[in-house]
């Protein structure tokens, strides 16, 4: 069965039942605590809290997921892989265990087709009511096993919704290891399906089950996942992916490249590179289509290791051409129609992994020629230390400074290296466990109220205005009775006219009165989608919850805003008229008065013609649209939506104009021509692939050009001349100014060639060559090189010039020479005389201290010292 069948039989079959399709969301998720998708259930996480109300209580998707917990697996076993598409069906709070296992067994035996004889099972622990369930539908008693959290209790490895879970497994036969069932051995009992009861809330914790169960969800609910890829290897009767139609292309393209066949699964190093590459190829292209760009760390540094790693792999197989390109644009080639961002974003992909390739490979030779000096350095041991700094600073792989000590007949003392990652590690996760845990007792506070008070009314789409009631004050330990003067606390308001930052767009500030109080709104933020938290000051008197109050949002500021957020759209397509369809956003900060807006793009480029585009688009005044409609219906009319934005609901889009439509839920102007003039400050690199955009706008945009009128007046007043003479005039003076300079040093020149001339004719014969010391009180020490080789030149063979000064309160000393000894050991004693040191390679030294009043000494000294090495010369 073909990979297209196995998605679409799923889908029908989950359809028929009455789910819902939703689409995979991105690899990037919404949600703050992960990193990168790594499960159907993510984007339906607030279903599951009872965050949000589903529009629908059965789904069915197939996800785009990508898990490196289980990277050193990947090639070595058959079965893990680090991007993968997930089929999924869910449930939320609608049916449960008993049609969740019927359905998998009989979408398994009747439509894929897989002999039942060779399913097996596992349940969690205590569940006998899936062990009875899964008995009724005729899998016999002693193929199901029961297992322990490790192994059958599921969560997204973060606080969240999680449960015990019963697994489907196929015996690939005697081949793939040893008998006893899926407890006995994973890679010949292969999980498929995870059928996840999801019941409960977990805490916060590390490890697979070492976590504390907080209590229940809301409801009970329905989460599975079937892995495409390994269903597709049995239905297709492979060993793994990369034999799979999934991979296949991408796979016989590599061996082409290799030169040579895959030698099978033989359990050689060869095998394992040659799946290793091609999985992460694979992997490296969802991620960049999905707007995951290399970085030192974050989502970023996932990607720039797995194009290392299989880069590395690439190597090691023989093959030292680029790999990336072509691997991945095989990769978009087969897997393009059914993801089509893969096809939208091939340009970008191939840009990404060329530059990353030509880096690495750069990073190699470097870390090489470290390693090199290292190995020159080392006696028996090359040291943790270095093996961990090569890691750490240079990117430079561990097994490749093993590989190269042990053909120098040295060993690297990996037990240090391991500790000292080891420590990182920890460093790293204690960095990011104290904000995740404030993070969570926060959001605890946020749940809570809403589940008592529902979301927040919000009207400030409408109004700056509004009546409305404290609901809330809270600091960082929870809820608060009151707040008085000069406390500053978080308020929740029934409803509220500030706008919480979101979509880029700075939350509003304001002021909120009640009878007996003023409070200064200092910032708005969502504490949780729907939930809006107001920063305040209390200026004076006392609040409580319970009061009504009038919520007033500085107009002013919110109108500045308004501007720049309109001027963003426009901006944002207009790049895109401009540089094409790839200047896709990849971030904003819209502000009052300026905006800061990132995309995708590879160089630096004029901006000039862009903000020409934007003002003349505002100029012709558009009206400026807001409308509701179901996120089919807007991508339907070509709504462009960021990556990361949630699916299945009702979603806004401001269109103004024609040229512009977003899905948006920041606050507008009513028409073009009020975001008022755009003026382009700066445009700069902020990582590969990626430009920033900054601009001021509306009235912020006018006093900058009042700023630069003022500017070029005061110009011309120093220049004597209008504005409009200015830059002629200026350019004038600086013709003459460096003509002035080029004659100037004209003069310099000869001056110093005379003083050269005259101190070659001081020079002295001496046993073995010549010799001038003499000390210049007239020359610069900056002079004193270019007097020194002068003499030189004048002179000829065997000779040593030491010239000596003293300025600015210092003594300075130059040495030259011609007979091919370091001029700096005619110096080494001369500058301890005056207090300092020598520098300096090769045939000229220079020395300075700060005793000038020794400067004569100094000089004796050194000319000893020349006449020494000038009589030992051969
Ligand atoms: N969330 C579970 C998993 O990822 C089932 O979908 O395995």
């Amino acid at each position: 069965m073909r990979s297209a069948d196995i998605r679409s039989a799923f889908l029908d079959f989950f359809q028929d039942r009455d789910h819902r399709v939703v689409p995979s969301s991105p690899l990037i998720p919404s949600d703050p605590t992960l990193l990168l998708a790594n499960a159907g259930m993510n984007q339906f996480k607030p279903y599951f809290l009872g965050e949000t109300a589903p529009e629908h209580s059965r789904a069915v998707s197939v996800q785009k997921c990508a898990r490196t917990s289980d990277i050193e697996n990947v090639g070595r076993t058959t079965r893990h892989a680090t991007f993968f598409e997930m089929l999924g069906n869910f449930s939320f709070g609608d049916y449960f265990k008993a049609e969740a296992i019927s359905w998998a067994w009989e979408l398994f035996t009747r439509h894929y087709n897989l002999d039942p004889e060779r399913l097996w099972v596992t349940v969690y622990l205590d569940d006998d009511e899936a062990a009875r369930i899964w008995r009724s539908v005729g899998v016999p008693a002693a193929r199901i096993q029961r297992l322990g959290m490790e192994d059958n209790y599921w969560s997204m490895g973060v606080p969240g919704p999680c449960g015990p879970s019963s697994e489907l497994h196929y015996d690939r036969g005697p081949s793939f290891g040893r008998e006893g069932g899926p407890a006995a051995d994973g890679e010949r009992y292969q999980e498929l399906w995870n059928l996840v009861f999801m019941q409960n809330l977990r805490g916060e914790g590390t490890g697979k089950g070492g976590y504390p169960i907080l209590g229940e969800l809301p409801a009970k609910n329905i989460d599975t996942g079937l892995g495409l890829d390994r269903l597709a290897a049995i239905l297709q009767d492979v060993d793994t992916v990369c034999e799979t139609d999934l991979l296949l292309p991408t796979f016989r393209l590599l061996q082409e490249m290799a030169g040579r066949e895959y030698p099978g699964r033989d359990g050689s190093d060869e095998s394992t590179s040659f799946r290793i590459v091609a999985e992460h190829s694979r992997s490296v292209a969802f991620l960049i289509a999905d707007g995951v760009l290399p970085a030192r760390d974050g989502r970023g540094y996932v990607l720039r290791r797995l194009m290392r790693r299989a880069v590395r792999h690439a190597r090691k197989l023989g093959i030292d051409e680029p790999v990336l390109p072509e691997l991945t644009a095989s990769v978009v080639g087969n897997l393009g129609t059914t993801w089509p961002e893969l096809t939208r974003q091939a340009g970008l992909i191939r840009r990404v992994v060329s530059a990353e390739e030509e880096g690495f490979d750069r990073t190699l030779r470097q870390g090489s020629q470290l390693l090199d000096a290292a190995i020159a350095r080392a006696s028996g041991t090359i040291s943790g230390r270095t093996a961990f700094e090569l890691h750490d600073t240079y990117g430079f792989p561990i097994d490749l400074t093993v590989d190269a000590a042990r053909s120098a007949g040295l060993t690297v003392d990996e037990t240090e290296f391991a500790e000292l990652l080891e420590d990182q590690r920890r460093r790293a996760q204690r960095a990011g466990r104290g904000r995740k845990g404030d993070a969570v007792a926060r959001a605890d506070a946020y749940r809570r109220i809403t589940a008592e008070h529902g979301f927040t009314d919000f009207v400030g789409h409408s109004v700056t205005n509004a009546e409305t009631d404290v609901l809330a004050l809270l600091d960082s330990d929870g809820p608060l009775p009151s707040a008085v003067e000069g406390d500053e606390v978080e308020l929740i308001l029934t409803r509220t006219p500030f706008y919480a930052e979101s979509g880029g767009q700075v939350g509003d500030t304001g002021v909120v009165r009640t009878s007996s109080a003023t409070l200064q709104v200092l910032d708005t933020r969502l504490g949780l989608d729907g939930l809006h938290v107001h920063t305040v000051r209390v200026l004076d008197g006392e609040v409580r919850p319970g009061t009504a109050a009038e919520a007033v949002v500085d107009a002013d500021r919110r109108a500045a805003t308004a501007r720049s957020h309109s001027a963003t759209h426009v901006l944002h397509a207009m790049l895109r008229r401009h540089l094409g369809d790839h200047a896709a956003q990849r971030g904003s900060r819209v502000e009052p008065g300026r905006l800061r807006f990132d995309f995708a793009h590879f160089s630096s480029f004029e901006t000039g013609p862009v903000q020409t585009l934007v003002n003349d688009y505002l100029l012709d005044d558009p009206d400026v649209r807001v409308w509701e409609a179901s996120r089919a219906e807007a991508e339907a009319a070509g709504a462009y939506a960021l990556f990361g934005e949630k699916y299945g609901e009702s979603v806004r889009i401001v269109d103004i104009g024609d040229a512009s439509r977003e899905l948006c839920g920041g606050t507008h102007v009513g028409h073009g021509s009020q975001a008022g003039p755009v003026h382009i400050v700066g445009e700069s690199s902020i990582g590969t692939g990626l430009r920033r955009i900054e601009a001021l706008t509306g009235s912020d945009a006018l006093r900058h050009y009042d700023h630069q009128q003022a500017l070029l007046t005061e110009l011309a007043g120093l220049l004597n001349t209008r504005p409009d003479q200015a830059p002629e005039k200026l350019r004038q003076r600086l013709e003459t100014l460096a003509e002035t300079q080029h004659h100037l040093e004209t003069l310099r020149r000869a001056e110093l060639d005379a003083h050269a001339e005259r101190l070659a004719s001081q020079a002295e014969p001496v046993p073995g060559g010549w010799l001038l010391a003499s000390s210049v009180p007239s020359l610069t020490s900056g002079d004193l090189r270019t007097v020194a080789t002068g003499v030189l030149t004048r002179r000829g063979p065997r000779g040593i010039v030491i010239l000596g000064t003293t300025t600015e309160g210092k003594a300075a000393l130059v040495a030259a020479t011609n007979t091919g000894i370091q001029a700096r050991d005619v110096l080494t004693t001369a500058a301890r005389e005056v207090g300092g040191g020598a520098g300096g390679k090769g045939p000229t030294a220079n020395a300075g201290g700060r005793r000038p009043d020794r400067l004569p000494q100094a000089l004796t000294t050194a000319a000893t010292e020349a006449r020494a090495i000038l009589a030992t010369l051969p």
